[in-house]
């Protein structure tokens, strides 16, 4: 009884809150609509200029140095008012949710962890395990460059999964907490708060930046639009530009200083590190990946169930461009060139290769990495930040005198009603909506099954036409077979958000 009156009370204060701030933040929202119809008015009569890309912050990683006035106008056009309304009514729904009490996530159930780590974006941050140890796979979180707000706490350093199917966490002192230990619960909630931030963080970063950057911006500025691969290039490349350059530059989503402005007035920036440490750690990241590793898509492991369903897109985007090549051929020689000097691990790859990659990453990859993130894991156990210390060291002992957690605390904490505060959840939820999850523009179908080509060529319209059958094709048997992590009809095709 007194569980459903304060229930009650707590939609009341949701609604209260809708109710007295829904006005002013529609005010806000023309503004903002305002303003944008007037900038994008004068890019309209400004000088027009061509997309350029360079080395960022004098590193190895070529990025997007500026962004073509043709896609700035396109994408205020388009995506920002997807942008303008979440940021808006996103975050006052979310707020709402945070008066009534209802901003809270349960801690993650052991099988629930297992599962998501082999189904979804985690899969990029595995390593498989030593032949002779019982450890089948390692997610380390390699976070040791970041600094965190004092305060918070990202105390492990590795997730394992052994072949028994239980898991192990290492925490940064090298300790291992098993299921049966007392720590087990903190343990799970530190690594369910950085596995929060490693999806946006640091496994997804080679699909979004780099690569995908210098092709949207390389291929509109070398060939065309009449050429053939310019026509197959141009919808997974649409709006890459603006939302790279505006992730790594403007940083509306991460430049999070704490204060108390960006706390009221900014409650998406959720994350519990300086931007300079995001913007570092992406760049180290692409750097190692693309540069000291000298590669360009991720090794896939069969066994791994998001690898596998990923896999299965690539071999019919493959065949495509297969049969697309003869047309292509020139024109890449062109866009290569354009190209080698800035990203010289394309060098070790064809043709087929290279624009295979290009296609299956921006359009199947990075939609997928999104929506497995959000679906299996981040929308119901999402929270980016831990409050509660899982080892004492200099920083944490200034808050927490003990030397020691005391046992009776940890085993306690299952029990708690949240191991996240309900700020912090709060604020992950209006970063996520606005940020991760794809908001879509009725005024234009972004995915991949209806994409349209501007092909003239009677050869490549057919070849568009197998493709898009062929990938129907597909997510048919996966759907069949128990397979597809997620159903065609939603991937969207291009890093457009
Ligand atoms: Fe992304």
């Amino acid at each position: 009884m007194q569980q459903s009156v304060a229930k009650l009370f707590g939609y009341v204060c949701q609604w209260l809150c809708v109710i007295l701030l829904g006005l002013p933040v529609s005010v806000i929202y023309f503004i903002l609509h305002l303003q944008n119809y007037v900038r994008k008015l004068r890019l309209q009569t400004a000088k027009h200029v061509d997309g350029e890309v360079g080395h960022f912050h004098g590193g190895q990683m070529v990025e997007i140095r500026n962004v073509s006035t043709k896609e700035q106008i396109d994408f205020m056009t388009y995506r920002s008012p997807t942008y303008i309304k979440q940021l808006l009514f996103g975050s006052l729904w979310e707020f709402s949710k945070l008066t009534g009490s209802q901003q809270s996530v349960p801690l993650i159930d052991d099988h629930v962890l297992h599962h998501v780590i082999l189904n979804s974006v985690f899969c990029h941050g595995l390593i498989k395990g030593d032949e002779n140890s019982d450890i089948e796979w390692r997610l380390p979180f390699t976070l040791e460059n970041y600094h965190v707000f004092k305060g918070f706490y990202w105390d492990v350093s590795e997730i394992r999964l052994h072949h028994n199917h239980q898991l192990t966490i290492v925490d940064k002192t090298g300790k291992i907490h098993t299921q049966e230990s007392k720590t087990w619960n903190l343990a799970k909630a530190h690594a369910q708060a950085q596995l929060t931030f490693f999806a946006p963080g640091l496994a997804h970063n080679h699909v979004h930046f780099v690569f995908p950057s210098l092709v949207s911006s390389q291929v509109r500025k070398m060939l065309p639009p009449t050429s053939v691969l310019r026509q197959l290039l141009d919808p997974h490349t649409r709006f890459t530009q603006y939302i790279n350059y505006q992730a790594l530059n403007e940083c509306q989503s991460s430049k999070n200083t704490g204060s108390l402005i960006d706390r009221i007035f900014r409650p998406w920036l959720s994350f519990p590190i300086s931007n300079d440490d995001f913007i570092g750690g992406i760049q180290k990241k692409c750097e190692t990946f693309y540069y000291d590793n000298f590669t360009l898509t991720q090794e896939l492991h069969d066994e791994l169930p998001y690898h596998a369903f990923l896999k299965s897109y690539c071999v019919i985007v493959r065949k495509f461009v297969e049969e697309l090549e003869p047309l292509l051929k020139d024109d890449y020689a062109e866009l290569f060139a354009s190209m080698n000097t800035y990203l010289p691990s394309l060098t070790k790859h064809d043709l087929v290769d290279v624009i295979t990659t290009l296609i299956w990453n921006c359009g199947v990859v990075h939609y997928s990495d999104h929506h497995s993130y959000l679906q299996q894991f981040a929308f119901k156990y999402g929270c980016m930040s831990m409050r509660i210390p899982l080892v004492q060291d200099d920083h944490s002992s200034s808050i927490n005198a003990t030397a020691e957690i005391p046992d009776s605390m940890n085993s306690d904490l299952g029990a708690r009603a949240s191991l996240f505060a309900a700020e912090d959840i709060y604020r992950t939820r209006c970063f996520l909506r606005t940020f991760v999850q794809y908001n879509g523009n009725p005024n234009l179908d972004m995915s991949l099954k209806c994409t349209k080509y501007d092909f003239t060529d009677k050869a490549a319209i057919s070849s568009a036409k197998s493709f898009l059958e062929g990938l129907t094709d597909l997510d048919s048997k996966l759907r069949q077979r128990g397979n597809a992590i997620l159903p065609l009809s939603n991937i969207i095709r291009s890093v457009c958000f």
